[in-house]
C-alpha cells in the first residue's frame, strides 16, 4: 500500500506520516528533506536558490546532508521553498521519490505533491491542514522550546509567505488531490490527529 500525505508547513503532516509508517509497518520518506538538502547545498556553495541552474546543480547533495542539523533551520526552510519552485529541481528529485513510493510492499511519503504528482495512484491519500494561525502557534511553541527568541508575528508572516510560494508556483503547487481525504488538525492534539489518520487509512481497501 502506498500512503500519500500532503499539506502545508507545520500542519502536522510529518507527525501523522511517521505514525502511519509505524502503524502499517511501511518505510517512510519525508520528501521535504530533499528540497531542504538542495536549498542548503546551494547556500553552502554560494549559489542563489532563485537561480534555476544553480539550484539544480545542488540536487547532487550527499546523503549525509539529510542528517545535517542545519537542514531544519529557517534559512534552509526558506531556501527549500525557493528551490522547490524550479521545474528542473523537481524533475531532478522525481525519480528518487517515485522509486521510493513504488518499492515492493509499499511506502509512506509526505510532502506537497505526493498525491498529485509522485504517487497519483496511491491507495490512500491524506491532505493534512490547519489554519495559518494554528500552524504558526505550533511552530512558535516549538522554536521557543528549542530556546529561540523569535517573535510570533514573524513566525506567522513566514508561514504565510511559504504557503503563498508553495501554492502559487506553476510546477506541482501545493494542492489537495481530488481523491485525498481532508484531515483538519486545528482542534486535534497529536494523538487525536494520529488516530484520525489511522482510521482514514484503515478504511481504504488495498488495490
Ligand atoms: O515539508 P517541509 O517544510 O520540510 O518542506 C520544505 C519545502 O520544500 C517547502 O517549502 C516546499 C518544498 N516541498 C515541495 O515543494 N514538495 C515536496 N514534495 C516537499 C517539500
Amino acid at each position: 500500500m502506498i500512503i500519500a500525505v500532503d499539506g502545508p508547513a507545520a500542519s502536522g503532516k510529518g507527525t501523522v506520516a511517521r505514525a502511519l509508517a509505524l502503524h502499517f509497518m511501511l518505510p517512510y520518506l519525508d520528501t521535504g528533506l530533499l528540497y531542504r538538502a538542495t536549498g542548503l547545498q546551494c547556500l553552502r556553495h554560494g549559489g542563489d536558490p532563485s537561480n534555476e541552474a544553480e539550484a539544480k546543480a545542488a540536487t547532487g547533495f550527499s546523503d549525509a546532508m539529510m542528517d545535517d542539523l542545519e537542514i531544519r533551520s529557517e534559512a534552509a526552510s526558506r531556501a527549500a521553498s525557493v528551490v522547490s519552485a524550479h521545474p528542473a529541481v523537481r524533475q531532478a528529485l522525481l525519480e528518487r521519490q517515485v522509486d521510493f513510493a513504488t518499492q515492493p510492499g509499499g511506502a509512506v511519503l509526505d510532502g506537497r505533491d505526493i498525491g498529485t504528482v509522485i504517487a497519483p495512484h496511491a491507495e490512500a491519500k491524506l491532505f493534512v491542514t490547519a489554519s495559518p494561525e494554528t500552524r504558526a502557534k505550533r511552530r512558535f511553541a516549538q522554536l521557543v522550546g528549542e530556546g529561540s527568541k523569535v517573535a510570533y508575528d514573524h513566525v506567522l508572516t513566514d508561514i504565510l509567505a511559504r504557503d503563498e510560494r508553495d501554492s502559487s508556483r506553476s510546477a506541482a503547487p501545493l494542492k489537495r488531490a481530488d481523491d485525498a481525504a481532508l484531515l483538519e488538525t486545528d482542534d486535534l492534539n497529536v494523538q487525536q490527529s494520529i488516530a484520525a489518520a489511522i482510521a482514514l487509512v484503515g478504511g481504504v481497501s488495498p488495490r
